[in-house]
């Protein structure tokens, strides 16, 4: 069953709690700034689902938030084009949020597996709170209000987007029913134009009749296209080629983030925690320590003992970092003795300092310029503000509760 609306907005959110390294730069940041050019995104900080794990210390929330944001535009999120806001900055996500309660039962959040495996690994925090529980219904509030249709995660968070799905369909199904639907889906078709209006009918016949699902997207791009329909008409017209009610809150999907190639210097996963990471605004001369100190193949005890690069971390960054022939001198290199690992660090350290002065550079002029970060952010907020209002209209409205 398709129930995907063909909505081409993207949605993102991260937790600001600590400085980002070269594994977030690597892994998270240079995919939205793809995702940039090719669709509308939403970036957002989660500063609420920070809180539901530093409750007890809400500090570095608060350090991180403003350098986080200098670190996405220091990778090249260009705020011209993308929505940067601050998920508390749009207290509509927690009206959302709490209307969602009403109708998530509580065995479908005690069953997302990060629930357990949170309160499991992070055992010195109390996290048998209401918030934490909450915390994957807070992120399907977060999706949901922007009618994303695709969001960018981590493998991690693909349950999350999974729940967002079933929320989002129990809604439409409690909530997308309204008296004279079928009359009304007539209306709406009328209002897109003859042409239009005639190619609906046919791509919703071919779906109905062939199980085209290219003729359903299609007809859903359609709809979404529409420029002088109101929104609860598009909603009727998506839901309608659903064989459901009025579709207030589109399914979205989830982009996974292809697992980054980046492991921290002693080969682990990059993790603060592991005490592995390069910042991704690291001092040049920190960065030049840290590599020189990174361990090698343990073989090579003497500049004479051959080794082998596949047991050694300095290879895994050269494929991130460096080009073929410097590879290939490398391999031939480590593997024979040719070089020692000193010489094999240098056209390395070289590469991740070129690859780091532009994001320097960008951070200085962003972090030299404070109010620059705030207005930029409190345009995104204001920008995320009314289409969190809009949606939330719908909802009010939908839920029956628009009474004033
Ligand atoms: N839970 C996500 C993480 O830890 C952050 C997040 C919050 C998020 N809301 C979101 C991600 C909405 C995507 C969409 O990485
Ligand atoms: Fe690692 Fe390079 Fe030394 Fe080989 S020569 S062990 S690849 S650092």
């Amino acid at each position: 069953m398709s129930t995907v609306i063909s909505n081409q907005r993207v949605l993102s959110g991260m937790r600001p709690t600590g400085s980002l390294h070269l594994g977030h730069y690597h892994g998270v940041l240079k995919n939205w700034v793809e995702l940039q050019h090719e669709f509308e995104c939403f970036f957002f900080a989660a500063d609420w689902h920070a809180l539901t794990t530093h409750y007890e210390d809400p500090r570095v929330i608060e350090e991180s938030v403003w350098d986080m944001v200098i670190d996405w535009l220091a990778a090249g999120v260009n705020p011209g084009s993308v929505t940067l806001f601050i998920q508390s900055r749009v207290p509509e996500h927690a009206e959302l949020h709490l209307l969602l309660s009403m109708m998530t039962p509580l065995g479908w959040l005690e069953r997302v597996p990060s629930y357990k495996d949170q309160q499991e690994q992070l055992k010195e925090k109390d996290l048998a709170t209401y918030g934490f529980l909450g915390y994957p219904l807070l992120q399907s509030a977060d999706i949901l209000m922007y009618r994303a249709g695709r969001v960018p995660v981590g493998a991690d968070q693909v349950a999350h987007v999974e729940l967002t799905r079933e929320i989002a369909r129990r809604f439409n199904f409690l909530y997308g029913k309204e008296p004279g639907f079928e009359q009304l889906v007539e209306q709406a078709i009328s209002k897109m134009g003859k042409k239009n209006a005639k190619l609906y009918r046919n791509l919703l016949k071919k779906f109905q009749e062939q199980g085209d699902d290219d003729a359903l997207q299609t007809a859903h791009a359609l709809v979404s296209g529409q420029q002088n329909i109101a929104l609860a008409d598009k909603d009727r017209l998506h839901g309608f080629l659903e064989g459901s009610g009025k579709v207030i809150l589109p399914e979205p999907q989830s982009l996974l983030t292809p697992a980054s190639k980046m492991p921290g210097l002693d080969g682990r996963k990059m993790s603060k925690s592991y005490h592995n990471t390069i910042k991704m605004r690291e001092a040049p001369d920190d960065v030049d320590a840290k590599i020189r100190r990174m361990p090698t193949d343990p073989a090579r005890a003497r500049r004479t003992d051959v080794g082998d690069p596949d047991k050694c971390p300095v290879w895994q960054w050269h494929i991130v970092y460096t080009d073929e022939s410097i590879h290939k001198w490398v391999q031939e290199g480590c593997r024979s003795a040719g070089i020692g690992c000193v010489d094999c660090k240098k056209p390395l350290i070289e590469a991740v300092q070129a690859d780091l002065e532009p994001i320097r550079m960008r951070a200085a002029e962003y972090t030299s310029d404070p109010d620059l970060v705030k207005s930029i952010v409190a345009e995104g907020n204001e920008k995320a503000r009314d289409a969190a209002r809009q949606t939330l209209e719908e909802v009010r409205e939908s839920m029956g509760l628009a009474y004033r």
